[in-house]
């Protein structure tokens, strides 16, 4: 897969949520489905997402004893997404497990990607919380190579990391990164941002966009922009 831009679908409901896909008469977004969205309509989003032609990155973040993420993402796999995600935190017994889990019996399977640490994470939060005292850059650095390591082929991550990850675990590891902002658009709750154009530059894979596609006033002419930055 090349480069592209995943749209996150942030929205309440199944409603909601075709309401917006209805607007792209053109190009299919490759859409992000996360725990809101899939908490709410279950399954079937999925799977009617899917069959409108979008590629989907299931955005669930498991985080459990090896035997239930395996289970659990054996279920994913049948759901026939493109991308599913876990927490690097839960060990690389986890990923390895995880892995097992999603690869089907013909030997083919989505895509499976690693959470080093939550941008929400700081430092501070880091060393009182979780007593994990070493720098927070060498601690995403440590668990993307304990995804790559556990054979997995890639990490959510800031685009401002994306090139970092690349020479520490290989280009050919993937990175997907939020926290895209266009350079006159609105930061919101995002505090380290990068245009697509930078993202690209930085060697970003995918970028994750929310709101500065599903809340602008052409969605459409938002998501456009981004690919013209981002992928032409
Ligand atoms: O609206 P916005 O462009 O900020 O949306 C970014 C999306 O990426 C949201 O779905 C958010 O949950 C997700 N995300 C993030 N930062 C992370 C991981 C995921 O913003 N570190």
């Amino acid at each position: 897969m090349g480069k592209d831009v995943i749209v996150a679908c942030d929205f309440p409901s199944a409603e909601k949520t075709f309401e917006f896909l209805d607007k792209f008469e053109g190009r299919k977004p490759f859409v992000k489905i996360g725990m809101e969205l899939y908490y709410a309509e279950g399954p079937s989003i999925v799977k009617e997402i899917k069959k409108r032609g979008h590629k989907i990155f299931l955005d669930l973040k498991l985080h459990d004893i090896p035997n239930t993420v395996k289970k659990a993402m054996s279920v994913l796999s049948s759901l026939d997404v493109d991308i599913c995600n876990l927490h690097a935190s839960g060990t690389i017994r986890m990923m390895e497990a995880a892995l097992e889990g999603l690869t089907r019996e013909d030997g083919t399977r989505p895509l499976l990607i690693a959470v080093t640490q939550l941008t929400s994470t700081d430092s501070e939060s880091m060393q009182k919380d979780l007593l994990i005292n070493e720098p927070i850059d060498k601690v995403v650095m440590h668990y993307a190579l304990n995804a790559k390591k556990a054979g997995l082929d890639g990490v959510v991550c800031s685009p401002l990391e994306a090139g970092k990850v690349h020479s520490v675990c290989g280009s050919d590891f993937l990175t997907v990164t939020p926290g895209v902002r266009f350079a006159d658009g609105d930061i919101g709750d995002q505090k380290r941002v990068m245009t697509p154009a930078q993202a690209k530059i930085e060697g970003s894979d995918y970028i994750v966009v929310g709101r500065p596609i599903t809340a602008a006033q052409d969605p459409v002419a938002a998501y456009e922009r981004c690919v013209r930055e981002f992928v032409d």
